[in-house]
């Protein structure tokens, strides 16, 4: 991957530093890049966290406190806090396979997994490709118990229709970390249209402190029934601190006014490269249709040990970086934590994210990258291997 923060965002940095006395905890800057991107996206609030994973963390947090503890549906292909912030939270995961295609859930997957118990479905948009499809987003319009959560993160700008994905969710997730479309070197957001979870989000993001609560009569009601505290100095919830500072406002906003041009460039190399691999040796059906690419990403259509080891030899010799299992690096279910928490599980019941595991890569994709750059990539995938 290359550098995705640029001089001009660096710039922008200096110069709010230079400033005489400029304000570096969270503030103003944060609160104009959370009503930027809430705008950008198509929802009506979003908190900026500290990271992608606080964003999973409190989302689920903030499911648990205002509907009850219960099932949340996911799939062991994800990052670990897709599956650790339900276990925070006291939930119970309850894993489903994915459609090769989204690399996510198929309605028909989510629907054979929701119990009386079940209180969302956790779908993560992988490497860019959209979980969502139509018939998703009926599903859980018809749901009036089980809530849509969307883990966005590495997903940032894909659409389903006409709509962004991060937008339909209850709540959605971003990570702002590093290498993602949008970078604020660490950094997330849980967005939402919901103002009462917006306001449980505010709260939870900072120690639990009422103070933080926006909408002034919402937070008199609460100052007013705990008489006997300082009204500065109420925890309404046992909480963290997963607060952003001002130079990840600064950065955000410098970011986002690339990340639609620089979302562009990303499609264009996805497409340079699908159409150019070998799709008797790759799988290539993916559902590209609105996606916002993070990665490439590389599937052998068989499950053929012998290629595989030697596409990653040949990859190691031409100075080619990889990562095996996609997100995350593949099946949850084979990771420790997991196996501790449910040794009955076998990971193989998950065929097709077991597929991914052991026969999926990904390798950088960036604005900058260039024609030839992809096209040498494709040539030394689809070369003969010993
Ligand atoms: C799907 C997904 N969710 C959550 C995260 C966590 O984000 P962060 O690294 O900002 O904590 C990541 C990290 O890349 C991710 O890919």
């Amino acid at each position: 991957m290359h550098n995705n923060i640029v001089r001009a965002d660096l710039d922008c940095l200096i110069e709010y530093l230079s400033q005489d006395d400029p304000r570096l905890t969270n503030g103003p800057k944060v609160e104009e890049f959370e009503k930027a991107w809430s705008n950008w996206l198509g929802v009506e609030s979003s908190v900026v966290l500290n990271s992608g994973s606080s964003a999973n963390d409190l989302a689920i947090l903030a499911l648990s406190h205002l509907k009850g503890v219960g099932e949340v549906v996911v799939s062991p292909l994800g990052w670990v806090s897709d599956i650790a912030s339900i276990i925070h939270a006291g939930c119970k995961p309850v894993f489903v396979d994915i459609d090769l295609a989204t690399l996510a859930p198929s309605v028909s997957a989510i629907e054979k997994a929701i119990t009386r118990e079940t209180k969302a479905a956790l779908l993560v948009h992988i490497l860019g490709l959209a979980a969502l499809t139509q018939e998703h987003i009926e599903l859980f319009e018809s749901l009036d118990t089980v809530e849509l959560i969307e883990d966005v993160c590495e997903s940032h700008g894909a659409t389903v229709g006409l709509k962004k994905a991060g937008s339909f969710g209850w709540m959605s997730c971003f990570s702002f970390y590093y290498a993602h479309h949008l970078t604020t070197i660490e950094g997330g957001a849980v967005c939402t249209n919901d103002m009462e979870v917006y306001e449980t989000l505010r709260m939870l993001r900072a120690h639990g402190l009422v103070r933080e609560v926006k909408d002034s009569a919402v937070r008199a009601s609460i100052v007013e029934s705990h008489k006997d505290l300082n009204p500065e100095f109420i925890f309404q919830y046992a909480a963290h601190n997963m607060r952003p500072t001002e130079i990840q406002g600064v950065l955000g906003l410098a970011q986002l006014a690339r990340l639609d041009e620089n979302n562009k460039a990303r499609t264009r190399n996805l497409m340079r490269f699908l159409e150019q691999l070998d799709e008797k040796r790759f799988y290539t059906n993916f559902a590209t249709e609105g996606s916002s690419n993070y990665a490439f990403i590389i599937i052998l259509r068989e499950p053929d040990t012998r290629l595989r080891d030697a596409m990653e030899n040949k990859m190691r010799e031409n100075g080619i970086e990889f990562r095996r299992g996609l997100s995350g690096g593949g099946n949850q279910l084979r990771q420790p934590y997991l196996r501790r928490l449910y040794p009955d599980l076998d990971p193989k019941d998950f065929p097709n994210v077991e597929h991914v595991h052991n026969y999926g890569w990904y390798v950088g994709n960036f604005p900058d990258l260039q024609v030839q750059e992809i096209d040498w990539l494709c040539e030394v995938l689809q070369g003969p291997v010993n």
